[in-house]
């Protein structure tokens, strides 16, 4: 069977999973006069997320 997960890039399209909260979060703040920073260990998705937010 094939790994239907790809990793060590930025995933998009049908690789990106979930975050459907956190895209509503990012939302609201993009719409609004606050920053955005995100923090979390590396390999966590933050580059993934954003990207997805911004397409
Ligand atoms: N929303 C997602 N759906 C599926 N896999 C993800 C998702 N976000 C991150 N990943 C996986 O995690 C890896 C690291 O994501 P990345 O966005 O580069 O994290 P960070 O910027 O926090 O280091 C990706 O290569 C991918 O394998
Ligand atoms: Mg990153």
């Amino acid at each position: 069977m094939n790994n239907p997960f790809k990793f060590g890039s930025i995933v998009d399209g049908d690789f990106f999973t979930d975050r459907r909260e956190e895209l509503l979060q990012i939302e609201r703040m993009l719409n609004s006069d606050n920053h955005i920073i995100l923090i979390s260990p590396r390999r966590f998705g933050k580059s993934s997320l954003m990207q997805y937010a911004i397409s």
